[in-house]
């Protein structure tokens, strides 16, 4: 069952019921000011930093699901109701929700009022914009009254849901005029206000949360909308809100538009005060003069349509799948540019306090988003680079505030480094800018202790080097990509963390994943020192290199698949030798992607197991057997009820490791079989079972083992979207940037006739057309650059400012 549809032309969904299987929600904001909001308008606003700077409320785990939001009311003689439907749930006579690119749009009707809100952050200011369109769509004038509601969150969101003996008594808010700010802890240690502002005189407002809701009351129904009364509350701590009451006329066929704003306010600390006690309002007050007229907020709602639209313009497919096109073109490209901006801190199922940017993941994510900005993918690498460790090793993650590495959620995981290679290297291949290698970047933050970010990956490089066990294979520490293969941890205790235990120490546990990364990007390290002059590394590195798959063909095979894992008392992970979790995903991916196996038949056996095992009708499965008993030398992956998460769910982050692998064996129609199984535009009509957004990637969908296979959980925030996006683009339709300049190569279903792309890249525009007149899935016969033919697969890197045309005739 569909909830709704997509609208390609504006690059929107369209949902029509507002009782969708889950929140299905949106993201705004690209720099610093960020929403999360659902079709329902529920969600919450933060600057830069989901736990220390949470602007608005929200309440995670909630009962109803999705409470708190940037709500409105409308009572129109008695009758009380919400555009987006919830809060107050009553029927509406019309809904839609239309999520867009960094923009939301929620209409809501009932007895001839329609009530339309545009939700987005325009670029470069600090605040989200609310423009309400009221229409009186009836025959007769109405007059009614409308409500705006959002609660603050004390900035920190944590100690907010925690710490309520000193919170209950800490908040402060000024009202003046239209604008309600909030301003608690502003007096001592904070420089920052929030502040909600309307551009029309109000007749009504409160502040305080108590007076507006009642105390026993839900979101649902609020004393003050019920009653049709604003208590021009003054909140003294409790729980600060903010609300303005508008009495509205409309003529039959009139319309109003309203400008709200939600804003954020750092002032300079000799600037905070306008006079003692009253806070200096004069930012809050430009950015409100600014967006005071719906032709200014018209003006920035266009600019933030058409920066996207030249973000997308760099990589644009022409296929005829439309659903293949929609994912490419517009939402896997966004999704990739929310997970860039979010890591792995906010969503629905992410509470924005406990993650922060993953080194790994933050990492990964870069390669789905590089040709995006890549000035802000180059500035990523090196703060993630500077909460690098002097031995190689890497804080697993950093607040983004703050910047600063922390072992929250453990360290020590040996894949880690690694992940700093991709990401560079994908960055160089992107943009031929080789002087990234040059920057100065500190260890630990330290600048005393700064090298350059070649020397970074250089230490990445040896810290697996530095770091192998018994077979040679390296040492997995904590985990290394699978977060819940815990080797070395042996927990009985429940009130510990998976993530941050580590009861035997001085393990020897070596994974067969982190060895076929090592070859993968152990390569490229030596590609890129060879390239940047150092001769020598390049021939070390090789030669490391070159004994890692040594060992891995010795130590690593299993007869018919690659062996995951050796346990701490080397025992083999991942064997037909095991009784559950005989085969692994991760090492059949990483080692084929390696090229490990390709030319002695392992690597086609590697594949041919994938498809047997873990192959089902909702994707590839993570392990197989899954794991029904807790193993105690295994850790949380067999915590997990069989088929979910990391216990056999289709782990959809790493299904694209065996799409590119098929491609390098040439299996087209294999790599897209995978490709659509898991890609959400395809999985609209199963929406009700899926549960999740049709317009963007799910962590996991419940594998076969599962009690429901197919349901999906823990949607937007995860490295699927970039590895999809890395794998469709530049493996199955085979356009990768490469360091000389934009390789070609396919491999594609044979049945397809061809495609068109246009690619942006380095300063110029490649028209490329892929004829497949042969039928063929991979091979090319001739590459074609503007009427002259080419040697190899690689067309140059023009960087003229021109557009070039591209024919490609495969066979
Ligand atoms: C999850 C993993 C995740 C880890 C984060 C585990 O509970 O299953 O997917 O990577 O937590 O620390
Ligand atoms: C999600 C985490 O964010 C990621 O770092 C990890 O690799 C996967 N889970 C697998 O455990």
């Amino acid at each position: 069952m569909k909830y709704g549809h997509f609208d390609d032309r504006q690059k929107e969904y369209v949902i029509m019921e507002p009782q969708t299987p889950y929140p299905w929600i949106n993201y705004l904001g690209m720099e610093d000011f960020f929403s999360l909001i659902s079709n329902t308008a529920g969600g919450y606003s933060f600057y830069r930093d989901a736990r220390l700077r949470r602007i608005t409320r929200y309440r995670y785990n909630n009962v109803p699901i999705d409470d708190g939001g940037k709500y409105f009311y409308i009572n129109d003689a008695g009758d009380v109701w919400s555009p987006g439907w919830k809060p107050v749930k009553n029927k509406l006579d019309n809904y839609q929700c239309r999520h867009g690119l960094s923009y939301t749009i929620i209409t809501g009707e009932k007895n001839g009022l329609e009530v339309d809100v545009l939700y987005f952050v325009p670029l470069g200011d600090n605040c989200e914009i609310q423009k309400v369109k009221l229409t009186n769509k009836s025959s007769k004038s109405k007059e009614f009254k409308l409500f705006s509601f959002v609660e603050f969150c004390l900035w920190n969101a944590l100690d907010d849901m925690t710490n309520f003996q000193r919170n209950f008594s800490t908040g402060e808010v000024e009202v003046k005029g239209s604008v309600i700010y909030h301003k608690t802890e502003y007096k001592e240690r904070r420089n920052h206000y929030a502040f909600y502002s309307i551009n029309e005189p109000i007749q009504g407002f409160d502040t305080d949360r108590e007076s507006f809701v009642g105390l026993y009351n839900g979101f649902e129904n609020p004393d003050a909308v019920t009653e049709g009364k604003s208590r021009n509350s003054i909140a003294h701590g409790w729980s600060p809100v903010a609300s303005h009451m508008l009495k509205i006329n409309l003529a039959a066929g009139q319309e109003k538009e309203l400008i709200f704003i939600l804003g954020y306010v750092g002032n300079a600390e000799d600037d905070k005060w306008e006079s003692p006690g009253l806070i200096n309002k004069k930012k809050a007050e430009n950015l409100i003069v600014k967006y005071q007229s719906s032709v200014a907020v018209n003006q920035e709602f266009e600019r933030l349509r058409n920066y996207w639209s030249n973000l997308l313009s760099i990589y644009q497919l022409d296929s005829h799948d439309e659903k293949l096109n929609r994912m490419v073109n517009i939402w896997n490209q966004y999704q990739c540019m929310v997970t860039f901006n979010m890591s792995r801190s906010a969503s629905y199922f992410e509470s924005g306090i406990g993650r922060g940017m993953g080194f790994r993941d933050s990492n990964q994510d870069l390669i789905g988003f590089v040709h995006q900005i890549p000035e802000k993918a180059k500035e990523r690498i090196l703060d993630i680079a500077a909460t690098q460790f002097e031995d190689g090793g890497a804080y697993h993650q950093y607040q983004p505030l703050t910047k600063r590495g922390n072992n929250e959620i453990g360290g020590n995981f040996n894949d880690d480094p690694l992940w700093l290679i991709l990401s560079t290297s994908s960055y160089i291949k992107e943009t031929g800018d080789w002087s990234i290698l040059d920057e100065s970047v500190p260890f630990d933050n330290d600048e005393t202790k700064a090298k350059s970010l070649f020397e970074h990956l250089k230490r990445s490089f040896y810290h697996v080097v530095n770091n192998l066990g018994p077979h040679n294979l390296p040492l997995i520490g904590r985990a290394d990509w699978n977060d819940c293969l815990n080797l070395n941890c042996f927990s009985k205790n429940p009130d510990e963390s998976f993530q941050t235990t580590e009861n035997k120490q001085g393990g020897v546990a070596e994974s067969v994943m982190i060895a076929g990364m090592f070859v993968l990007y152990g390569t490229e390290f030596a590609q890129i020192c060879r390239r940047y002059g150092q001769q020598k590394e390049a021939d070390l590195a090789i030669f490391h290199v070159g004994k890692m798959k040594e060992s891995i063909k010795k130590h690593g095979w299993d007869g018919q698949w690659f062996l995951r894992a050796y346990d701490y008392f080397g025992n083999k992970v991942g064997s037909r030798e095991n009784e559950e979790g005989k085969i692994f995903i991760e090492s059949q991916g990483f080692c084929v992607m390696a090229g490990i196996g390709v030319d002695d038949g392992k690597a086609q056996s590697t594949l041919e197991s994938v498809k047997k095992h873990l192959d089902c009708e909702y994707g590839i499965v993570l392990n197989n057997p899954a794991f029904t008993k807790y193993h105690i030398n295994l850790g949380e992956i067999s915590t997990y009820p069989k088929g979910y998460k990391e216990n056999a769910g289709v782990f959809c982050h790493n299904n694209p490791w065996i799409m590119i692998a098929e491609t390098i064996l040439g299996n087209g129609d294999r790599a897209f079989e995978y490709y659509r199984k898991i890609a959400p535009s395809y999985l609209e009509d199963i929406s009700d079972l899926h549960k999740m957004e049709p317009y963007v990637y799910s962590q996991m969908i419940a594998g076969k083992d599962a009690h429901k296979p197919g349901e999906a959980k823990n949607s937007w925030l995860t490295g699927t979207a970039a590895w999809n996006y890395y794998a469709i683009t530049q493996y199955i339709l085979g356009i990768r940037p490469e360091y000389e300049g934009l390789l070609i190569d396919p491999c594609i279903p044979h049945n397809w006739n061809g495609f068109t792309i246009l690619r942006k890249f380095r300063n110029a525009v490649y028209k490329i057309a892929v004829q497949n007149p042969e039928h063929v899935s991979k091979g090319i016969k001739e590459i074609i650059v503007d009427g002259d033919k080419t040697k190899g697969l690689c067309v140059p890197a023009f960087g003229d400012g021109k557009t070039h045309n591209v024919t490609v005739i495969m066979g």
